[in-house]
């Protein structure tokens, strides 16, 4: 076997993992971020989501307009608030999950625009479209698809926006340009998620909770930004900046320690090291 296949199948691995964990997630409501039976938090969603969909910026009015089914705390950032949309756009978002910013964006741009929610898991697809259907959302659609290979049309799209989703994608550089390739020139991405600024203790680096945790994941902050330039995207700002653990920490703490025992770590051990951005570009 070659480098490329190899790293190919373990890429594979992951993303079917991922997938697994997620589809427990949208069915269960809650998470897979530690071996059981410690408790779960943040990424992988839990008792907590409410307390972290507004420690991560969402409002209360944002949360009381959608109904709660579309919330499984599984966000790090509230990227629909930056986008400025407009009514009649069409929105792109990527890895769209129970489909609260997907439902959010639907208000924004109205009965004449759309959103495509695009998503790889059965059951998240399931849970996000009977949320839709109860919030009277007819122009909200999801696709299942793979972030790495979008099914949206070239061109199409007036925004793309991501909550959290990337890091869980060993590919990052395939999904950078598909970004860029929906978007009609000029068109803006906001996206919030996850990056490293230094690297992580092994145990967690190799840990697959902690992957589907959207940790592990993560790249470096400075190659994660190249990806996007070189993917054909410009004027990259980072609008928010956040210790993404410390959040964690802030609303749930027992969990919190629970899932970092669970990797094999302290508080003290990841201070600093794994931030939630949530930065904007636009195609050139
Ligand atoms: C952490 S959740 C975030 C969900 C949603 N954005 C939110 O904030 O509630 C990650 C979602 O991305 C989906 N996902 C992960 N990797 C994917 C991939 N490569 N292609 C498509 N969907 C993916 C998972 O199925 C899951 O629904």
């Amino acid at each position: 076997m070659t480098h490329e296949t190899t790293q190919t199948g373990a890429d594979e691995g992951i993303v079917a993992e991922v997938r697994k964990r997620y589809a427990e997630i949208a069915v269960t409501g809650s998470g897979c971020c530690a071996p059981a039976p410690t408790a779960s938090a943040g990424c992988c969603g839990g008792s907590a989501s409410a307390g972290i969909a507004k420690e991560v910026g969402y409002s209360s009015n944002d949360l009381a307009g959608v109904p709660a089914e579309a919330d499984l705390g599984l966000g790090c950032g509230a990227p629909i608030g930056h986008l400025a949309l407009q009514p009649g756009e069409t929105v792109v978002d990527l890895g769209s999950g129970p489909g609260l910013d997907a439902l959010l964006a639907s208000k924004q741009v109205g009965r004449s625009g759309r959103v495509v929610g695009v998503d790889m898991t059965t059951e998240m697809l399931e849970r996000a479209r009977a949320t839709a259907n109860k919030a009277g959302a007819s122009n909200v659609e999801f696709r299942q698809g793979r972030l790495e290979r979008l099914p949206v049309e070239s061109a199409s799209a007036d925004a793309v926006t991501s909550n959290c989703v990337i890091n869980l994608v060993p590919d990052k550089a395939a999904v950078f340009a598909e970004v860029a390739r929906v978007l009609k020139p000029g068109g803006r991405a906001v996206v919030s998620d996850i990056v490293l600024n230094r690297p992580l203790p092994e145990s967690v680096a190799k840990d697959v909770f902690a992957w589907c945790g959207c940790v592990a994941g993560a790249s470096d902050r400075k190659e994660y930004l190249a990806m996007i330039e070189a993917a054909g995207l410009g004027q990259i700002e980072v609008l928010k900046d956040e210790d993404y653990l410390a959040s964690l920490v802030k609303v749930a703490p027992e969990q919190a320690d629970a899932m970092l025992a669970g990797w094999g770590v302290t508080r003290e051990d990841l201070a600093g090291s794994v931030h939630s951005i949530t930065w904007r570009a636009v195609k050139r």
